[in-house]
């Protein structure tokens, strides 16, 4: 009888402990990751009953914050809580809302997420657009913005760097949902290619300027919208020196090109189109290297033929270091792709 008791006295002294040391062990982690402690916030989501806690006036905002729909605060009410953040560092929810933008963390500049926690925005459905005005940066293993059924665009004309490794996941919006060409080029920037890859929509139109063309490549065009085809006959070879990104199909038909070198400063190769290829080389008979000397990404939504390679100089087939190369640089991860006149890596 009295060792029960002793026993259950020991348990309850042990789990008060452990769950003290592991608040001590979070807010260390916070800490670590350049947290004061006053500007973390603890508790379980937003509320009325919660915000004289939240902490208001701090650049580098920390906590796992919850916004859902239990929170019974007003657009206006968010907007004055976020004022001033600027770094989020924890994981952000924003789960079946009314709220119609996200606007009111369009102060953030950066988000990084703690752990395998991440940005989840997800079954809201009156938001038309995150409205994140001012991120650019996000370094989240979990990046999934779904089944927001009015949202028509994300609106994150700043944003230029994303780094995850587990899902990264913007789909089931509005059916005339777009993604600028800047914003799906900043979720192609990730150095590890996400296990889970599912982005669906349409590229908005672009907006013309100095660094954009279609069709004709201009003088220090670096973003070429639209399929570049390159035949034999190609006018504007020096041209293409310039190119850093192709948001539409890359296409060599039948050059004379001996390598890639020509493309120096090309970085990525974005199509969203599922029916179509990103990048397509074919017939190229004298072409015995398919190395692009500063290629970062393939970003492809095609479930099949993504990348192929077909009919080009016989040296490519036997080299399996081609093959693996290129692979490495595509996003999603498929087993399918390239395609080398009909195999694949290790085929
Ligand atoms: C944390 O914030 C408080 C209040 O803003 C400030 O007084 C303190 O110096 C800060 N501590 C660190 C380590 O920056
Ligand atoms: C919030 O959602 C939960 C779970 O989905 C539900 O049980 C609850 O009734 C909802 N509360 C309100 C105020 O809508
Ligand atoms: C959102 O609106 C719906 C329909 O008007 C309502 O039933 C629901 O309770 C609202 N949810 C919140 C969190 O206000
Ligand atoms: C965003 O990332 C860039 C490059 O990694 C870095 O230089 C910059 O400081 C970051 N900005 C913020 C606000 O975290
Ligand atoms: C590739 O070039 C060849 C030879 O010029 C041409 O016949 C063929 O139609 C081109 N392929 C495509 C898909 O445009």
């Amino acid at each position: 009888m009295y060792k029960n008791l002793i026993f259950l006295i020991f348990l309850f002294i042990f789990c008060y402990f452990a769950s003290a040391q592991n608040g001590i062990v979070v807010e260390q982690e916070f800490v670590k990751k350049g947290c004061n402690s006053t500007c973390i916030y603890r508790e379980e989501r937003i509320t009325s009953k919660t915000i004289s806690n939240f902490p208001k006036n701090c650049f580098t905002l920390c906590g796992y914050l919850v916004i859902n729909n239990l929170t019974d605060l007003s657009e206006k009410q968010l907007l004055a809580l976020f004022e001033n953040a600027k770094v989020l560092i924890g994981g952000l929810t924003i789960f079946d809302t009314n709220y119609t933008t996200g606007s009111f963390l369009a102060g953030l500049e950066a988000i990084d997420c703690m752990y395998d926690s991440g940005v989840e925005w997800v079954s809201n459905m009156k938001m038309t657009e995150l409205g994140l005005t001012n991120l650019k940066n996000v370094t989240c293993n979990d990046f999934t913005i779904s089944d927001n059924s009015k949202m028509t665009k994300l609106n994150m004309p700043k944003f230029e760097n994303y780094q995850g490794t587990k899902n990264l996941v913007i789909s089931r919006l509005a059916s005339n949902f777009c993604m600028s060409g800047d914003e799906i080029k900043g979720f192609s920037t990730t150095t590890t290619v996400p296990a889970t890859v599912e982005i669906t929509g349409k590229l908005c139109d672009f907006v013309k300027s100095d660094k954009t063309c279609t069709k004709d490549i201009s003088d220090g065009c670096t973003d070429f919208y639209g399929d570049l085809t390159i035949g034999p006959n190609f006018a504007d070879l020096e041209k293409l020196k310039s190119l850093e990104t192709i948001i539409g199909t890359l296409f060599l038909n039948g050059t004379t090109f001996v390598d890639l070198s020509i493309f120096e400063n090309l970085h990525y190769v974005i199509q969203i189109d599922q029916k179509k290829s990103a990048l397509k080389v074919e017939g190229n008979k004298m072409l015995s290297s398919t190395l692009f000397p500063s290629l970062k990404r393939i970003f492809s939504t095609a479930a099949l033929e993504s990348v192929i390679f077909k009919n080009n100089n016989e040296n490519l087939k036997s080299d399996p270091m081609t093959c693996y190369t290129i692979r490495n640089s595509i996003m999603p991860s498929s087993l399918w792709v390239p395609d080398f006149d009909g195999n694949s890596c290790g085929e």
